[in-house]
């Protein structure tokens, strides 16, 4: 029985709506490592296979608006980690023969595509979180 993606306390990044968009992913992610043969309920697999790719793209743009936002200084970089994602997603779509051989290396991708991301990338915005606030408060304190 292939292994469901688990996410952790340590996914969570404080920031409601990126860590719920998050938890999404894994739930998208684990309806489609749930499928025991995915050629026999093809139109399902596939489209949640679609989904997946799509609020893939849709949660990257979220997260990239919020750094923005937030004047993330290593938000180019971390765009470009997004792109790597998106095109090794499509890559993947594009070089396998059947949907099993499609959902096996899914397996293995997409912890890659979701969980590391998030540990290590997604991570390092929780650090600029706590730098912004802290230089907030010591603004606060020298305008008293
Ligand atoms: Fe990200």
């Amino acid at each position: 029985m292939p292994e469901r993606m688990k996410w952790t306390k340590d996914c969570r990044l404080g920031i409601d709506q990126i860590d719920s968009q998050h938890r999404l992913l894994f739930a998208i992610a684990n309806e489609l490592i749930d499928f025991e043969n995915p050629a026999e309920e093809a139109p399902e697999f596939k489209f949640l296979l679609n989904h997946l790719r799509q609020y893939v793209n849709e949660h990257f743009k979220n997260e990239e608006k919020f750094m923005q936002d937030i004047q993330y200084p290593d938000l180019d970089e971390h765009i470009q980690k997004h792109q790597v994602i998106i095109e090794e997603i499509n890559g993947l779509l594009k070089g396998v023969k059947s949907l099993d051989e499609l959902k096996d290396r899914l397996e293995i991708q997409m912890n890659k595509w979701i969980k590391e991301h998030i540990l290590t990338e997604d991570k390092k915005l929780q650090e600029w979180i706590q730098i912004v606030k802290k230089d907030k408060d010591t603004v606060q304190i020298t305008a008293e």
